[in-house]
């Protein structure tokens, strides 16, 4: 719990040093406040002061780690510095508490006023980890004002399902992760490039060697398991093709990531959380797949090993 607080020989020392950081943040960085909402995880440290601007100037002059935002309940005096902000993570509702960030004009992270491209037909933004990004009934443009409005996170993309009028924001885009093919949804994106011209936009071609052309593919089966059988978790009937597609329609709304089917029964469940996070059970008649982006040594299976 480093801070400038400690002693008051550094006291003085951020003081001076304040003077400094104040007119950076003016040079073309600013706070932004958002009332009642505080940033979901990345609370890395906790610190008590009297009011917003001190916590917003503990942020400026923090030593252990880049502060890029606070929460500040004003009831409390606690304020919250983060390494991370709604480019990170994205903001809930909190009574009692305030949210501010450094905003700098060159980085380019609001794209609200930049240019929409697309659509992509037949992909979707397959990785968001976001919750609640979900609107029904809505439209391409009602969807497109939503993304250029959304206060809760950076949001640069979406991925829209015309039967459903299905919307769902994305914090990502196609520089940042490979689209992936889901028929019923088409993609948009905003492209801050000046010189973009939506009628002959592309999502970039998928380069190889370069980190985010990831081999991402549902891997397994591995017979014989499940994924843990959480409240969540949704069974349906289906063939496993139907099973696997319905998992990828699904991840473009809500993060899965693993289904388990069994072939008898024609059951197909759906997993939050993969073997990575919750060890698999084993159950008779279940076979386990996950969608994986992780390098695999074992390509011909393209299921990792197993722990006997
Ligand atoms: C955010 O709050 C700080 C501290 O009260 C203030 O200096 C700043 O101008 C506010 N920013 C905006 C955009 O209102
Ligand atoms: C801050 O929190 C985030 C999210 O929990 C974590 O990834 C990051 O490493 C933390 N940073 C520090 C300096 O502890
Ligand atoms: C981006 O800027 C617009 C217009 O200034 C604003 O309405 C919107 O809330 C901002 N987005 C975020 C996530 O701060």
């Amino acid at each position: 719990m480093a801070s400038c607080t400690s002693l008051l020989a550094v006291g003085i020392i951020c003081g001076l040093l304040a003077q400094l950081h104040v007119s950076q943040v003016i040079d073309g960085c600013s706070w932004v406040n958002v009332t009642n909402q505080r940033l979901v995880n990345w609370n890395n440290e906790t610190v008590t002061t009297g009011n917003l601007e001190a916590c917003q100037s503990m942020c400026e002059h923090h030593k252990d780690f880049k502060c890029r935002s606070v929460d500040f309940n004003q009831v409390e005096r606690e304020c919250v510095l983060s390494e991370g902000d709604r480019a990170d993570s994205y903001l809930g509702d909190a009574d009692d508490w305030q949210y501010s960030e450094i905003q700098c004009q060159e980085e380019w992270r609001n794209r609200s006023s930049c240019t929409l491209v697309g659509p992509v037909q037949g992909k979707i933004m397959f990785d968001s980890t976001l919750r609640f990004n979900v609107r029904p009934d809505s439209t391409v443009e009602k969807c497109e004002a939503a993304c250029r409005q959304e206060q809760r996170f950076f949001c640069i993309a979406f991925n829209f399902r015309e039967s459903s009028g299905m919307c769902a924001l994305q914090e990502l885009d196609s520089h940042m992760r490979r689209l992936v093919e889901v028929p019923p949804f088409v993609y948009y994106e905003l492209n801050c490039d000046p010189d973009v011209d939506p009628t002959i936009w592309l999502p970039p071609a998928v380069h190889v060697g370069i980190s985010d052309d990831r081999l991402c593919s549902i891997r397994g089966p591995v017979i014989g398991y499940s994924g843990p059988v959480e409240q969540n978790t949704c069974a349906i009937e289906a063939t496993l093709t139907q099973c696997e597609k319905k998992f990828i329609e699904m991840s473009a709304v809500v993060e899965m990531k693993a289904f388990s089917y069994n072939p008898l029964t024609g059951t197909c469940r759906m997993h939050r959380e993969s073997r990575e996070n919750e060890p698999l059970v084993a159950t008779a008649g279940f076979n386990y797949y996950e969608y994986s982006c992780k390098f695999s040594e074992d390509l011909v299976n393209q299921c990792l090993h197993f722990a006997p």
